[in-house]
């Protein structure tokens, strides 16, 4: 091939377990759901900032040393970053990547998360904890796009890697992760139903 591929963006998908009874999972709705029933200082933020929402990102953002449930998700997350690393072939420097923030989220119909990075940190990622019917997935953006001012634009036919915007699939019991740097936004949910996130990030120390 004369055609090479240089600077890719990689994104990873994955099933959190690869043999689930279901028990972390269902703990992990009941959780979510318990939070925003307590959590009064986040319902105030989120009522500023999230609007028809609720996120626990201006409230209780460390859900990991809070709930040994969140700190059982991070055990099990923790070969998906190992093997997301090594793809990414990070010279860590003898030094670890930690999770800093974990989070949950609620998106009610119509709430939606417009683009946004999440600065200071190196891996983000969402475990999918309840997604209805219908409800949107992760779109991510070509970091490069403000760069093609003049290009032309691509073939509705497109192969994934050369599409400006694509859409992770959001599925329940499965994560994604990315590198903190890529832009990325939840379009608004058009269920009834409520979908249920946990994100997080990851630094390394
Ligand atoms: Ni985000």
């Amino acid at each position: 091939m004369a055609t090479q591929l240089l600077f890719p963006t990689r994104v990873y998908a994955a099933p959190l377990l690869a043999s689930d009874d279901g028990t972390l999972h269902a703990r992990l709705v009941e959780e979510c759901r318990q939070l925003e029933h307590d959590d009064r200082a986040g319902r105030v933020w989120s009522k500023a900032n999230y609007p028809g929402g609720y996120t626990s990102y201006g409230s209780a953002n460390r859900m990991h040393r809070l709930s040994p449930t969140f700190a059982t998700l991070e055990k099990h997350l923790a070969p998906h970053i190992r093997a997301f690393a090594r793809d990414l072939e990070f010279d860590l420097r003898g030094r670890r990547l930690r999770m800093t923030d974990c989070w949950v989220n609620i998106m009610r119909r119509q709430v939606q998360h417009s683009l946004h990075l999440h600065p200071l940190s190196t891996l983000s990622g969402t475990y999918y904890v309840r997604v209805p019917r219908n409800a949107p997935g992760l779109k991510v953006e070509d970091p490069r796009l403000d760069r093609q001012m003049g290009a032309p634009p691509r073939l509705a036919t497109a192969t994934i890697e050369n599409r400006p915007w694509v859409t992770l699939a959001a599925k329940p019991g499965h994560l994604v992760l990315f590198e903190s740097w890529l832009r990325h936004e939840v379009p608004a949910n058009p269920s009834r139903s409520a979908r249920i996130s946990i994100s997080f990030n990851y630094s390394w120390f």
